[in-house]
């Protein structure tokens, strides 16, 4: 049976076991905003054969261990890596995101999804393995995937949008199509998961991204069932299940129910709420709003002791950003955020 890894400031806070200080890692920590990305990326030609070269990702995968002291490394990848497998075919453009060459119209294009293949996304289980192997197990590797609705957003959608108004608009004339995609898009996940597990993934993260546009009730309905199946479908012994949700204030209550050992929160929400209502049962990652690291040191130090004082010294928290790292980003101010939240929240 795999290992606890060598660091696992991850593994305890997530569990709530007794931990030395907190754990740190930061969503998109490995991006465009480090010259050593840029220059990886370069190499590669574009995004896709970027994540899809193993080499490649898992140097892109190291970035944060050599340049930032992050407790943990999440995969270098991308929420749509096991899209292609089913048959949905797409780019990114530069200075726009991903774009989709057929979206989803209809109940025939559901039908007509192919069958999830984890051979098509050996890559994913070889960047893992490589990762872990490369700094002797000492961090934990975190594993990824996309929730149900957020990839049937993109599906529909065909790119990123602002108000979500096919996705919403099949939802609302066609619930039992848009069910039935989620359906397959949950077993697919299903299968992704458990084979990032068991290609030694430490932790698991479940980006749901665009949930945060639905009413409370499609929340529930749309979002938070399918990633409830997720859970109890996945196989792991100690490896905890991390759930983000973009948007959350709203239903804070009802994400909190889906079974998982750590909520995942952006800045929309105050950290003390969220530890009264978790109240010991689950853990809670979060939610500097990423914007402050546009400032000064001073202000930096001064929103990451705040929301450490907002948790306090109990167990139970990963330091996270409410989303991820932008391109435009400082580096040094990112380092400087990791060193100040690993010296000021020593027990
Ligand atoms: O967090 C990490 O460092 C791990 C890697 C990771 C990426 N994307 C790398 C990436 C993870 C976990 C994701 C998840 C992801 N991808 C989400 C969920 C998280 C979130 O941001 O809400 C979503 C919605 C996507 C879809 C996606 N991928 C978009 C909208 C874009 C374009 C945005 C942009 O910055 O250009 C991507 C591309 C992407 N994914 C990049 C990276 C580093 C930029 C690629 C590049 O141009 O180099």
């Amino acid at each position: 049976m795999k290992k606890y890894p060598k660091n696992d400031l991850l593994i305890r806070a997530a569990k709530r076991e007794p931990i030395e200080r907190t754990p740190i890692w930061l969503m998109r920590q490995a991006g465009r905003y480090m010259p050593e990305y840029r220059e990886l990326r370069q190499k590669a030609g574009n995004f896709k054969n970027f994540y899809k070269d193993p080499h490649l990702a898992v140097q892109a995968t190291l970035l944060p261990y050599h340049l930032l002291g992050v407790d943990a490394l999440i995969i270098f990848s991308d929420i749509l890596t096991p899209l292609e497998s089913i048959g949905m075919e797409f780019d990114f453009k530069e200075g726009e995101g991903p774009v989709f060459q057929n979206p989803i119209k209809d109940e025939k294009d559901i039908h007509n999804l192919k069958q999830f293949d984890t051979k098509d996304i050996s890559y994913v289980g070889e960047i893992i393995k490589q990762t872990g192997k490369s700094i002797d197990y000492e961090l934990p590797v975190i594993g990824f995937c996309g929730a149900p609705f957020t990839l049937a957003a993109y599906m529909i959608e065909g790119r990123t949008s602002r108000d979500f108004k096919k996705t919403k608009k099949f939802m609302y004339q066609n619930p039992t199509a848009f069910k039935n995609l989620l359906d397959k898009l949950s077993d697919m996940l299903i299968e992704y998961l458990n084979f990032q597990i068991d290609s030694g993934a430490d932790a698991v993260q479940i980006f749901d991204s665009w949930a945060g546009y639905l009413t409370p009730d499609d929340y529930r309905e749309f979002a938070l069932a399918p990633i409830k199946k997720i859970i109890t479908s996945i196989k792991r012994n100690y490896q905890p299940i991390i759930h983000f949700t973009k948007g959350v204030a709203g239903f804070f209550d009802e994400m909190i129910t889906s079974g998982a050992d750590v909520y995942s929160v952006d800045w929309m929400i105050d950290l003390k709420k969220v530890k009264q209502k978790l109240n010991t049962k689950a853990s809670a990652q979060g939610n500097l709003d990423p914007i402050v690291l546009y400032a000064s040191k001073e202000t930096i130090k001064k929103e990451a002791l705040k929301i450490l004082q907002k948790w306090g010294k109990e167990t139970g928290h990963i330091f996270n950003l409410g989303h991820g790292l932008m391109p435009d980003m400082s580096v040094e101010n990112v380092k400087f955020l990791v060193d100040v939240v690993k010296q000021e929240s020593i027990r």
